[in-house]
């Protein structure tokens, strides 16, 4: 246990949980404290030292940060040639083609910096756990890494940069997203803002539903969707590849996200209530609606194999899975994947040497020898 009565630091004067130790990891050291125990290890408000990887408790969120450094790779690996000659030719795109890439690339282009901003200053504080911070490390740097891929991207194609980077702001159904997501992470960017309370707890499982169920997990597929469609018709080619290597990243932050509210509800049964459940549902209802309005702004025609209604439907198919990974009812009535040519997009594996070949040398760097 730790012991108080030591002289402490500021930071480590904020007033704490009943019974939890430093939630931040960086108050004053417990030098007559006893070793960390497994069983003392928690999602939140734990008693366990934060600074401690071992002993494992959670090999779930262990397992996820060496599948995400084994996922390694660079927006810059990927040729843009094709791309650019495409974007650069007169009839290469149609101008609803061109719309819908363009607010698609403006959405993810702020987007990552949200989730990235979100997991930095909100969901590391909260979650005490070592093993889990370990991971949201790992994730915090490829949100950088996808951050990048707009940066080249827009530099690739010679896009207005202005005019991309402020779309979350100035177009209006990408401001409805954005927004509606903030709103359940300002109150814990409040530095008086602590676990440890029913509410509190809540607050925090909301936060974890908008970015990595919502957010992440939500409407980041629809808008790989629009992309890999283009794709599919051999169009934009480089940026379809950059996409599926972001999906492959995110599908892993979105079963971490998953896994850490299960673990999270298991933990603590007392915050999963039927209310609380309805609560989840209804966010759940209300961001499949704004990403339909999204859908509708974005391709207010549609093209081949791609439309406003076939993106709602697509994005009703998802909610309805999220709700069942978290153990909740279906918010929408049956509905069919319109796109399952989308869960072949998600495996890698199929795809050609160039991805093997990556991995090998990540792999290779990482047993340098120091002779
Ligand atoms: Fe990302
Ligand atoms: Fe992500």
């Amino acid at each position: 246990m730790l012991d108080w009565s030591e002289p402490t630091s500021p930071a480590s004067q904020l007033p704490l949980p009943q019974g939890a130790a430093d939630a931040t990891g960086l108050g004053a050291i417990d030098r007559k404290g006893g070793r960390v125990t497994v069983d003392e290890k928690r999602m939140i408000n734990a008693r366990a030292d934060v600074n401690q990887l071992l002993p494992l408790k959670y090999k779930w969120a262990w397992e996820k940060y060496l599948a995400g450094c084994n996922n390694h790779w660079m927006p810059t690996e990927v040729s843009m040639q094709a791309d650019i000659a495409l974007w650069k030719s007169r009839d290469g795109l149609t101008e609803d083609e061109r719309r819908m890439l363009k607010r698609n690339l403006g959405f993810f282009a702020a987007s990552e910096s949200l989730v990235a901003n979100n997991i930095v200053l909100a969901i590391y504080r909260h979650l005490t756990n070592p093993e889990c911070r370990q991971y949201l490390l790992r994730q915090a740097f490829e949100e950088a890494v996808h951050t990048h891929t707009f940066q080249y991207i827009v530099e690739s194609l010679g896009l207005d940069e202005g005019e991309l980077f402020n779309m979350y702001r100035e177009v209006p159904s990408i401001t409805d997203k954005a927004a509606w997501a903030l709103k359940h992470t300002q109150h814990l960017d409040d530095p008086d803002f602590k676990t440890g309370t029913p509410d509190a707890d809540q607050a925090f499982l909301r936060d974890l539903v908008a970015f990595y169920v919502i957010f992440e997990g939500m409407w980041f597929y629809t808008g790989f969707a629009q992309i890999l469609s283009l794709g599919r018709r051999n169009k934009m080619v480089g940026i379809a590849e950059q996409y599926q290597y972001i999906l492959r990243d995110e599908s892993i932050h979105l079963n971490f996200g998953i896994d850490v509210i299960n673990q999270i509800r298991h933990e603590n049964p007392h915050l999963w209530t039927l209310t609380f459940q309805a609560d989840l549902q209804r966010m759940i209802r209300e961001a499949a609606e704004l990403e339909a309005a999204y859908g509708r702004d974005t391709m207010p025609r549609g093209f081949l194999g791609l439309n406003a209604v076939s993106c709602e439907q697509y994005m009703r198919f998802i909610a309805n899975r999220r709700c069942a990974q978290l153990g909740l009812m279906p918010v929408f009535p049956d509905v069919e994947n319109p796109f399952p040519w989308m869960s072949e997009a998600m495996d890698l594996k199929k795809e050609k040497n160039f991805f093997e070949t990556r991995v090998i040398e990540y792999q290779n760097g990482g047993a340098l020898s120091w002779d």
